[in-house]
């Protein structure tokens, strides 16, 4: 098709669909400008943005029964466990998978989160933190470990330079596969699309439910059963103290009761009622995660007999997740574009304003966007367990400029986390009236991948107040 047939075409199809104003500037752009805006404009799903713009495929649940999740207590699971994961470490069928395609505007770095210099004395970015610890678990385990980054459409040649940049970090090239999320198009509240620019339309990242498709077009699905990959350990950019690779979790995941979960999660205890997390719940015989902004404030606040929260277990958002299980998935689907249901949230998105001739960046939200969560695939899982773990041991995410979950808090958890670990060893670690390490302490992967692997290393036996210490 011409370009002239294909403008005319794509013409028609959005006066159609009552979106025809995006095309208003089409004239004054370059030849260029002009194909890469067609090359925008057809790719987009219209009638999926009518049908998202005009309610959403949010499941409703049925609050009503809604119940707490069963879960795996710490120190409860299968003695065997960990023999089990382990033994999948060393035949190489685990794969690290990390999704960082999200924009991170709460943090206000500009730049790929997981770019975040993030560890408490040598500030060591998030990527990094990543890299080193699955390179001691290949060291430990004799095994490649491939990795898998989602990124998105407007972070992936960043993130792909960052990793050029950092000589991969020392790990071969080739066991780091870097792959872009889909996008959708935001929409006004009366489901109009924006223009970012005169030639583009303002989009953002599909949500990193979006991985289950992506993983498949980018080939990345493909790569893992050409390695033998059985099951990935997927973690979100933004937590430091991940325990990427876990095997008590892995082999729990693998073998528990005998058969494999389709996709399996841990959860921390909640630090109160109010903390921003998503919950494990049961819902009409499955285990699902209801977001905190979607969770009625009445089984938010919900308690026990004994006071504690009855919906506790937060979701630290990390999960095994077969690779039979996302193939079975996509190829559901004749396109391969399995799609989770998309859930709308309320944005500032930045518009393209004729008035003033610029893009606009607005002060309150005008926009909705529609995201994809990967938790709501648990319930399309034939199994699925959660595994409760400890906070203090994997979770100090960076989400947040200042307050909980910032830089600041995580900082103060991971140098919680360092000092009992060297306690349990003997090390005198100072410690504030309200219990928090009085000394910012960094341990390398590479030093110790879990607490019992300082055993072999050489500490100090006391540390001071106020010291940077790195191990
Ligand atoms: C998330 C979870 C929440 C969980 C908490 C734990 C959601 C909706 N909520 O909250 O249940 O308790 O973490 O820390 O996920 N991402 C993409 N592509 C996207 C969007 C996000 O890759 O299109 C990635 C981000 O880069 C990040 C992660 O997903 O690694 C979380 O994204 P975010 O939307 O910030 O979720 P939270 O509100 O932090």
């Amino acid at each position: 098709m011409s370009l002239v047939d294909t403008e005319t075409a794509l013409a028609q199809t959005f006066a159609s669909h009552g979106q025809s104003h995006v095309l208003r500037h089409l004239s004054s752009l370059t030849p260029s400008a002009r194909v890469s805006f067609l090359t925008q404009l057809a790719e987009v799903d219209l009638a999926l943005v009518a049908r998202l713009a005009h309610g959403g495929e949010d499941a409703k649940l049925d609050f009503a029964t809604l119940a707490p999740a069963p879960y795996v207590a710490i120190g409860n699971h299968a003695a065997d466990a960990r023999a089990h994961g382990e033994q999948l470490l060393r035949h190489g069928k685990i794969a690290a998978f990390t999704v960082a395609g999200g924009q991170g505007t709460r943090l206000g770095w500009r730049g790929p989160k997981g770019t975040y210099p993030a560890t408490v004395v040598t500030g060591k970015p998030l990527f990094r933190v990543f890299a080193e610890q699955i390179a001691a678990a290949e060291k430990r385990f004799i095994c490649a470990i491939p990795w898998y980054i989602m990124t998105s459409p407007l972070n992936d040649a960043d993130t792909r330079a960052f990793f050029k940049d950092n000589n991969w970090f020392g790990r071969n090239p080739a066991d780091t596969f870097l792959f872009p999320q889909g996008t959708l198009p935001s929409v006004t509240f009366d489901g109009k699309l924006m223009l970012e620019t005169p030639g583009s339309l303002a989009v953002n990242p599909d949500g990193h439910g979006g991985a289950i498709r992506a993983l498949h077009h980018s080939g990345a699905l493909e790569d893992m059963h050409a390695r033998g990959i059985a099951h990935m350990s997927y973690f979100q950019v933004d937590n430091p103290l991940v325990r990427i690779v876990d095997p008590i979790f892995l082999g729990l995941h693998a073998h528990s009761a005998g058969s494999s979960a389709e996709m399996s999660s841990k959860m921390v205890a909640k630090r109160d009622a109010s903390e921003k997390v998503g919950v494990f719940c049961e819902s009409a015989g499955k285990t699902v995660v209801v977001e905190y902004s979607d969770m009625p404030v009445e089984l938010t606040n919900a308690v026990e007999s004994d006071g504690r929260l009855r919906f506790n277990a937060g979701s630290i958002a990390i999960h095994a997740i077969s690779v039979e299980f996302m193939t079975r998935l996509t190829h559901g689907s004749s396109t391969g574009d399995f799609a989770l249901p998309f859930h709308r949230a309320r944005k500032k998105v930045p518009y393209w304003c004729d008035a003033q001739g610029r893009t606009v960046e607005p002060t309150e939200p005008n926009a909705t966007k529609f995201e994809a969560f990967v938790f709501d695939a648990l319930a399309l899982t034939a199994k699925s367990l959660v595994m409760e773990t400890a906070r203090i041991e994997e979770f100090a995410p960076i989400k947040n400029a200042a307050g909980d979950d910032s830089p600041a808090s995580s900082h103060q958890i991971q140098s919680n986390r360092n000092a009992a670990w060297l306690e349990r060893f003997g090390v005198k670690v100072p410690r504030r009236p309200n219990g928090d390490a009085d000394a910012s302490i960094e341990i390398a992967p590479e030093t110790a991948l879990e607490a019992a692997d300082l055993a072999n290393s050489a500490l100090p036996r006391e540390i001071k107040p106020g010291e940077e210490v790195v191990i």
